[in-house]
C-alpha cells in the first residue's frame, strides 16, 4: 500500500468534529421542512446511474450535511484507498491479501496485478471454463451415471459460498432454464440436506461443492452425505466425476474428496467468501440462468465499479451511501440499518448482505490493531414489503429507536397480474413519504374528531396517533430486475461497504470473529460420544452437554 492511504489523524478528527457540531445544531431539524422549503430538494438530492434512480432527499441532511460528510471521505482517504483496491494493493492487512472482486467483473481490456502478475487472462479462462460446462449441461449434454440429462443442481456451501448464487438464482428465476432446478445446502443440520435429497432422483442431479477452502465442516459434512447418497444409487466410485464438481482455491483438498481437478472451477485468494458470487462460486448461477445473463450480472457490476471509481464523491452512489449510514452510526446513535425491497425476487437480499455489511465491518480493532473507538458496522435486517409492514414498521414507524431504511423497487414487474403492482408500489411510495412527514399532534386530532373516538379518551386516542416523522429512507427505483440491473445493486452495497470501512479504519476482508466457536466445536464434538460426564467446561456448558447426554 502507499502512503498516499495514510490518513492525517488531526485532518480526520477535525472532519469528524465538524460533523458532530453539525449534529448537534441540526438534531431537531424536520425533513418536512426542508421540503417545504426547497421544491428542488429532490433533484438536488437524487442520482441516476442507468436504468437506476437513487433517490436520498428523504435523509436528515441538507447541503452543508453533504459537504462535512464529503470531507469526511476525503480525510479518511477514501479515494485513495478506492484506487488501492482497484488497483491489486494487499489492502486485507491480516490476511496479507490483495482484494479483487472487481477484477472478475472487469469488462475492460486493462490489466490488473497481484505480485507482478495480470489477473485478467486467469479471470477469462475460468469463465470460458464456465460457459462451456453451463452449456454442456443445460443442452442436455452433460449426463449422469445412466445417461440421463440432469433435472437438479444442488449447491453445497454456506456464508459466501451459498447466500450470493442463492440470493441470485431466486431473484432472477424469471430467466431460468425450463428443464433446471437449483438447491441450496448449507446447514450442517442434517435435515437441511434430508430435505433436499428426497425430493431428488440421484441419476439427474449434479452436485457444486462450493468451498474457498474445501474445509469448512458444514460444507464437507454435507458434500460427503450427498456422495454416499449418489454412491447408494450408483454402486460405483465413478459416477462422483458425473455426478460432482468443485469451486474452490484448494486444488488439494478437491481431489482428495475424490473429485477430477478437471472438474474443480479454481479462483484465487484474493476473492473474499462474501464477495465470490462473482467468481467460479457463481457456477449455480450460470448453469440455472445461463452464462450470457451471468455475464450480464457482471456487465452490471462492471458498470457500478466504474462508477465508483471515477465519480466525483459528490455524486458517487455507493459513497453516498456509505457516508448517509455513517451520520445516522457514529451521530445518531443508529444500531441498525433495515433492507426493504418491494420486490418478492428480493427475498434473500437483505440476508445476503447481513453476510456482506456484518462479516465485513462488525469488527472492533483498526487496520493498525487498536480499538477503533467509535461505532462501526451496524445490525443489518429485513423483509420484503409488503409483508414486513404488518410485522415491524410499528416500530419504525412509532418506536424510539431510530431505523435508516432502504427501500427497493422494480417499475416493471415480470408478473403483471391484475392490479399487484401498482397495489405494491403505492405502499412502496406511502411508507417513505409516511416515515418522513409523519403525523403531527393537531392532525391527529382534527382526525380523531372526523373519525370518532369510538368511546376512548379522543386525547389518548391522538396522542397514541402521533407519528414524530423525520425517519429517514433511501429509495431505489429500478425499471426492471434484469441480471444487469441486480449485478448493479449487489456492487453498489459492496462498495457501500467498502467505503465505510475505510472511514472507520477497520479491515473488511477478514472475518476471524467466527473462528473462536469454530474452535471449541471441535474441542466438544469428541466430548459427545460416549457417556462420560463432562467437567472441562465453565458449569453452564458442562451442564448443558450432560443434559444432552442424557436425553439424546
Ligand atoms: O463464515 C466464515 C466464512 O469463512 C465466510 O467468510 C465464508 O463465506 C464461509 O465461511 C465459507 O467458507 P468456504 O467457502 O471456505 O467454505
Amino acid at each position: 500500500m502507499t502512503d498516499a492511504t495514510t490518513r492525517d489523524p488531526q485532518q480526520f478528527q477535525a472532519a469528524w468534529d465538524a460533523l458532530q457540531e453539525h449534529a448537534d445544531a441540526t438534531r431537531e431539524v424536520h425533513m418536512r421542512d426542508l421540503f417545504a422549503a426547497d421544491p428542488e430538494r429532490f433533484e438536488r438530492f437524487s442520482l441516476r446511474l442507468g436504468e437506476l434512480l437513487f433517490d436520498y432527499s428523504k435523509n436528515r441532511i441538507t447541503q452543508e450535511t453533504m459537504d462535512k460528510l464529503v470531507a469526511l471521505a476525503r480525510a479518511a482517504k477514501v479515494p485513495e484507498m478506492r484506487e488501492a483496491m482497484f488497483s491489486g494493493a494487499k489492502i486485507n492487512v491480516t490476511e496479507d491479501r490483495a482484494v479483487l472482486h472487481v477484477a472478475l467483473r472487469n469488462r475492460s481490456d486493462e490489466p490488473i496485478f497481484v505480485d507482478g502478475e495480470d489477473v485478467m487472462p486467469g479471470v477469462r479462462r475460468v469463465l470460458e471454463r464456465m460457459r462451456r460446462f453451463s452449456e454442456a449441461v443445460r443442452k442436455g449434454r452433460w449426463t449422469g451415471f445412466t445417461g440421463e440429462a440432469v433435472t437438479d443442481i444442488v449447491n453445497i456451501g454456506i456464508g459466501g459460498s451459498d447466500l450470493g448464487p442463492k440470493m441470485v438464482t431466486h431473484a432472477l428465476k424469471p430467466y431460468a432454464h425450463p428443464r433446471l432446478r437449483v438447491h441450496y445446502v448449507s446447514n450442517v443440520d442434517g435435515s437441511d440436506i434430508a430435505e433436499t435429497l428426497q425430493k431428488l432422483r440421484p441419476e439427474t442431479t449434479l452436485f457444486l461443492v462450493a468451498s474457498k477452502t474445501f474445509t469448512t465442516q458444514e460444507t464437507m459434512t454435507n458434500a460427503e452425505t450427498a456422495k454416499r447418497w449418489l454412491l447408494a444409487a450408483a454402486g460405483d466410485e465413478g459416477a462422483v466425476a458425473k455426478h460432482f464438481v468443485a469451486m474452490s482455491t484448494n486444488q488439494q483438498a478437491v481431489a482428495a474428496f475424490g473429485i477430477d481437478p478437471e472438474n474443480m472451477f479454481e479462483f484465487s485468494d484474493w476473492v473474499g467468501g462474501r464477495y465470490s458470487l462473482w467468481s467460479a462460486i457463481g457456477l449455480s448461477i450460470a448453469l440455472y440462468l445461463g452464462m450470457e445473463h451471468f455475464e450480464a450480472l457482471l456487465e452490471g457490476a462492471f458498470e457500478v465499479d466504474t462508477h465508483f471509481r471515477t465519480a466525483p464523491l459528490e455524486r458517487n452512489i455507493p459513497v453516498i451511501m456509505a457516508l448517509l449510514g455513517v451520520w445516522y452510526n457514529n451521530f445518531f446513535g443508529a444500531q441498525t440499518h433495515a433492507i426493504l425491497p418491494y420486490d418478492f425476487y428480493l427475498e434473500h437480499f437483505a440476508s445476503y448482505f447481513q453476510q456482506g455489511d456484518m462479516e465485513s465491518n462488525g469488527k472492533r480493532v483498526t487496520r493498525e490493531g487498536h480499538e477503533v473507538g467509535v461505532s462501526t458496522g451496524p445490525i443489518i435486517w429485513g423483509q420484503p414489503g409488503t409483508n414486513g409492514q404488518h410485522a415491524f414498521y410499528q416500530l419504525i414507524h412509532q418506536g424510539t429507536k431510530l431505523v435508516p431504511c432502504d427501500f427497493l423497487a422494480a417499475a416493471q414487474t415480470h408478473n403483471p397480474v391484475g392490479e399487484h403492482h401498482p397495489i405494491l408500489l403505492s405502499n412502496f411510495f406511502a411508507q417513505t413519504e409516511a416515515l418522513m412527514r409523519g403525523r403531527t399532534l393537531a392532525e391527529a386530532r382534527a382526525e380523531v374528531a372526523k373519525t370518532g373516538s369510538g368511546g376512548v379518551d379522543p386525547e389518548l386516542l391522538a396522542a397514541s396517533k402521533v407519528f414524530e416523522g423525520n425517519r429517514p429512507t433511501n429509495s431505489f427505483l429500478y425499471r426492471r430486475l434484469d441480471p444487469k440491473t441486480l449485478g448493479m445493486l449487489i456492487a453498489l452495497y459492496e462498495h457501500k461497504i467498502f467505503t465505510q470501512g475505510v472511514i472507520w479504519n477497520i479491515n473488511s476482508f477478514d472475518q476471524m470473529g467466527v473462528e473462536l466457536g469454530k474452535v471449541l466445536a471441535k474441542t466438544i464434538l469428541p466430548e459427545l460420544s460416549g457417556d462420560a460426564v463432562v467437567t472441562s467446561h465453565d458449569s453452564s456448558t458442562n451442564g448443558l452437554i450432560n443434559a444432552y447426554k442424557a436425553w439424546r
